[in-house]
């Protein structure tokens, strides 16, 4: 199936590495031209290199700390120009910290509003007015699957991704006139550094890793390029009646029915 994405510019955020790197992967191999960014400008270049080399499209590296507005100023005003239209937009940032409720105090309740669903506010606001322009886009938000099913210690990411959902179905109201659809994508597991790093540090990873997999139906972690791949479907032409949905990507696990 071609995606029709030939013409598309994308700007895939937090891709440096893990499921941004994937998916700013599949766009370029769908023809699409990629603007990455994300906060280590020597990897987030490595990373641009990698997918050129990989896919032969051109990938622009830009830095920036979605949680800080003036950078997201910045780096949407460049990735702007560099192509002079913005079709899709992938929102995405770093995951906040793991622990109980009683365990986070306001500064971390603060940062995980800026990181995790104010940074998802900021770069739709200077993405829209482009999309309005063309009369097309596709935002599409990288979430999690505890909207949809209870995850243990996850009260931060939780709280902050609901938001995104309400903000979504909001956003796909207002801007759909325009032919603009707006989804959000939540992952269950999908082996990237963020989740080599819960494993317990006393257990042998391979072992720990199959024991997660226990839980799942298809009896394995997924693969970033596994959900890139329902990512650039969201993105491409096909998709266009497909707005206001949060799609999960979890190999079956969640117990929930709806
Ligand atoms: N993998 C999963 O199974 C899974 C499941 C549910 C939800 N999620 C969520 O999906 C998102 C991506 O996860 P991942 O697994 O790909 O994580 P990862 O492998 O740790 O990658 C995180 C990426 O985010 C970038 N980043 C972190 N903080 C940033 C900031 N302030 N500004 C700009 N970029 C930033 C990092 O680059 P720099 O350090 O260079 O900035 C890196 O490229 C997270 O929000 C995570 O919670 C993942």
């Amino acid at each position: 199936m071609d995606l029709k994405l030939n013409n598309k510019v994308a700007v895939v955020l937090a891709a440096s590495k893990g499921l941004g790197k994937a998916i700013a992967t599949a766009l370029a191999a769908e023809g699409a031209r990629v603007i990455i960014g994300s906060r280590d400008e020597v990897e987030l270049s490595k990373t641009a290199s990698e997918i050129k080399q990989l896919t032969g499209n051109e990938v622009i590296a830009i830095g920036v700390d979605v949680s800080k507005a003036d950078e997201i100023e910045a780096f949407i005003a460049k990735a702007a120009v560099a192509y002079g239209r913005i079709d899709i937009l992938l929102n995405n940032a770093g995951g906040p910290p793991f622990d109980k409720f009683e365990h986070f105090d306001d500064e971390q309740w603060q940062k995980a509003f800026e990181l995790n669903l104010l940074s998802f506010a900021r770069l739709s606001r200077l993405v829209l007015p482009h999309m309005q322009k063309t009369g097309s886009g596709r935002i599409i938000n990288i979430i999690s699957g505890s909207v949809k099913a209870v995850l243990g210690n996850s009260v931060l990411s939780t709280s902050m991704r609901m938001g995104v959902v309400g903000m979504a179905k909001l956003m796909a109201d207002e801007f759909g006139p325009y032919n603009i659809t707006v989804n959000n994508v939540a992952p269950g597991l999908i082996l990237t550094d963020r989740i080599k790093h819960t494993l317990p540090k006393d257990a042998d990873p391979e072992q720990a890793l199959q024991e997660k997999a226990k839980s799942i139906p298809l009896g394995r972690i997924g693969k970033p390029e596994e959900l890139a791949a329902l990512v650039a479907f969201l993105a491409s032409e096909q998709a266009a009646y497909i707005s206001g949905t949060t799609i999960q990507i979890d190999g079956g696990a969640n117990r929930s029915i709806f």
